[in-house]
This record gives structure tokens, sequence and C-alpha cells, in this order.
């Protein structure tokens, strides 16, 4: 028996990207995630993972065009995100408008690099649509001059962003983009050994994510610092979750038992990004981060429990003007660039994706009739 929840457990070879745990690291095919979040591009982190290299000029002005090409969705899959209840999770609709997307015959097994570029252009689309049907806006058009991340900002808000928006988000998608065998990245490869289709990883994948141990902590951090409220009451509010036993959201990590580089980086774009009216909350993040990482030592000694990237993840899509709502599928935006590229990993070597279970049940037990049961 291996340890529960697979911990340990070398599940795959990839040359995707390497998660030190130990010493605080995280590489993109053989590059420290800190220097392409500074001076790379969404774009050109996508297309590293996907092609194995960073792209040339033209190569990256290639790559643009086709994902610009690739933004408008099916009239039939529109429809299904606006037949959403205007309260519908967004993470919901997009694991529905994903899936949709699968019927409309673009990918049809096997998965190509080609379906990965267009899924990935269109998975902010997606939100988009769904966040203007809810506001109860009209659509409006992608606009081909502007990049993948500074068009679904437009797409959200109508109105162009700043350099510094798009910085920030730029960074904070290179950040998520990809992280060795996380649930959902294992969600998909299992997916994808089956010889299923892409949009069948990728929906498997949202679903995983989704969930608040994985991609769905961000928006739980801002409702705790919003449900904290202020300084004085943190240490009450916290050693109360502690007492009973609940998960502080935004810390810990299964790989991490250092401080998790995504969190650094996340932690310092969240500096950059605060406005005046934001510095009152970023503070007092600071405040909880302090706090919580005391408690935990005190509740949990030994155990080594550092702020994860979901932590600060939740300052800087605040601070990009997103609503909380969208944060774990922004996370899916991003992600989408690492699931594709690690189903295309899975199938150019596959083998099914197929573990064993230790049985724990009983025996040989006699069969009884229906009416001699207990009631
Ligand atoms: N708050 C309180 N206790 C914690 C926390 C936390 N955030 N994280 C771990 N622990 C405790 C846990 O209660 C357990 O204690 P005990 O042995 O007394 O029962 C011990 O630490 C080990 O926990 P575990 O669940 O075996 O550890 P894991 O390595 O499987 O946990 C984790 C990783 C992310 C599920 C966990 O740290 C957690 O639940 N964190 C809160 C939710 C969160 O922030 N999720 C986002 C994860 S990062 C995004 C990503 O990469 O997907």
């Amino acid at each position: 028996m291996t340890g529960k929840g697979l911990e340990g457990v070398v599940a795959a070879t990839t040359a995707l990207s390497l998660v030190d745990g130990t010493a605080g690291r995280l590489l993109y095919r053989g590059y420290a995630i800190g220097d392409l979040a500074a001076h790379a591009t969404f774009e050109e982190t996508a297309y590293l993972l996907w092609y194995g290299r960073l792209p040339n000029a033209s190569e990256l002005a290639h790559l643009r065009a086709q994902m610009a090409g690739q933004r408008a969705l099916p009239q039939r899959v529109i429809q299904i995100i606006q037949q959403h209840n205007k309260h519908a999770e967004p993470m919901d609709v997009l694991r529905t408008a994903v899936s949709a997307l699968g019927s409309t015959g673009d990918f049809a097994a096997p998965p190509t690099v080609e379906q990965a570029i267009s899924l990935t252009a269109r998975v902010p689309i997606i939100l988009a649509t769904f966040q203007r049907h809810r506001l109860g806006q009209p659509l409006i058009a992608s606009r081909d001059d502007l990049g993948h991340v500074a068009n679904y900002l437009y797409l959200l808000s109508g109105a162009e962003p700043t350099f510094s928006q798009v910085r920030a988000l730029d960074a904070y998608l290179i950040l998520t983009s990809d992280h060795g065998m996380n649930a959902s990245t294992f969600t998909a490869r299992v997916i994808a050994s089956t010889l299923s289709d892409l949009v069948s990883s990728i929906t498997g994948a949202i679903g995983a994510l989704k969930g608040p141990l994985h991609g769905g902590a961000p928006a739980k951090v801002a409702e705790m610092l919003e449900a904290i409220g202020t300084r004085e009451q943190a240490e009450p509010w916290l050693r109360h979750e502690l007492e009973q036993d609940h998960r502080i959201m935004g810390f810990g990590h299964r790989v991490y038992k250092t401080d998790d580089p995504r969190s650094l980086a996340l932690r310092k774009l969240a500096g950059e990004l605060s406005t005046e009216q934001d510095a009152e909350w970023l503070a007092l993040a600071h405040h909880v981060e302090d706090v919580t990482l005391r408690l935990l030592e005190e509740y949990k000694p030994g155990h080594k429990i550092y702020t994860n990237v979901e932590f600060y993840a939740a300052a800087v899509l605040r601070g990009v003007g997103l609503p909380k709502d969208f944060y774990t599928p922004t996370f899916a935006a991003s992600r989408t660039a690492g699931w594709t590229a690690h189903v295309l990993e899975q199938i150019s070597d596959n083998r099914l994706i197929r573990p064993a279970a230790e049985y724990v049940g009983p025996f040989d037990l006699a069969y009884p009739a229906l009416a001699v049961r207990a009631s």
C-alpha cells in the first residue's frame, strides 16, 4: 500500500515542469518561473510548454495570431452559456461550456497542438461571455490588436485595461500555468491515457481544480479576510477555526515544505498593484498571513506549513478587478496551457493509467434474500 493520497508516488515522467518542494523551486522546461513571470508573456510561456522551447519573434507572432483567430465561440456554445442562471457558479458554467465544445467537431481525438491552442484561446472568452450575460450587458467582440490577457480584461469590463493590470495578470497566468502532477493535471492525463479526446481531459481537469483543496481556495481566502475584518479579530478568528480543526485557506501544500515560489512572486506583485484603496485590504492580508503562520506552528507542530499560491492569488486577482468567483476560473484559464501540454505529452508515449486498489472489504458473504434483510 502506498501513501494515502498517493503522496510521493511518481505517476509519470514529464519534461514540462519541475516542482522542487524542498528548495522551493519551480521550473518550466528548465526555466525558472520567476524569470518567465518577469520577462515573458502568457503566450510565450504556453508556446514553451507546448513546443518544448521558447519561440522566436515570428513564431510568437504566429501563435498570437492563431490564438486571436480562435476567440469566436460557436453560437450553440454561446447559447448554452446564456441559458445559465445568472447566479450559477462560473466554474460550473466553464466546465459545461468546455464540454459543449466537444460536440462541435473541432476537437475529435487524437488531441493536437492546434486543438490545445484553440481551447486555451477560448477559455477566457467563455468566462467573459458568462460575465456579460449575468450582468445583463451585451457581448462585445474581441480585439485582435490585444494579446490574450488584455483581451480577457477588455471583454470583462468593456474598457481597455492598464499596462500594470495586464502585466500583473500575465504574470499570474504564467506563474500558474503548470505545476507537475497536481490533482487536475493527473485527472487530465488519466483521461488522455484512455485515448479519449482533449475536451474530455480538460472538462475532467476543470472539475478537479474546482475543489477547495486544489484551485478552489482563493475566493475562500478573500471570504476569510472579509470575515476577519480587522487586525484585532485575526487571532481570535483563526484560533477558533484551528480549535475546530478547520483548514485555513491559502496555507499548506502537499509538495512545498518551504516557501512556494509562486506565493513569493504573487506577494510582490500584489504590493506593486495595490492602490490606496486596496492598501488597507493588503495590510490586513499581510497581518493574517503572519498570525496564521505563527498559529499553524503552534497547532500543527512539525508539519512545515507555508503560505501557498492561493493566498496572494486572491490579492492579485482582486487587484486587477476580477470578481471573487472568477478567481478559480481564471486559474483554469492559465492551467489549460499546462493541462493541454500534459495531454500531448501523455499521448506521445502512452500507456493506460490504471493503478490498483488494495481491497479491504469482507470476503465470501452468503447472499441473503431481500425478504430476510433487516429493515
Ligand atoms: N490549515 C490547517 N491545517 C492544515 C492546513 C491548513 N491550511 N494544511 C495542512 N494542515 C494540517 C492538516 O490538518 C494535517 O494535520 P493533522 O496531521 O493534525 O491532521 C496536516 O497539516 C497534514 O495535512 P494533509 O492534508 O495530510 O496535508 P497535504 O499535504 O495533503 O495538504 C493541502 C495539502 C493543500 C490539501 C492542505 O495544506 C490544505 O488543505 N490547505 C488549505 C486549502 C488550500 O489552501 N488549498 C490550495 C492548495 S495550493 C493550490 C494548488 O497547488 O493546487
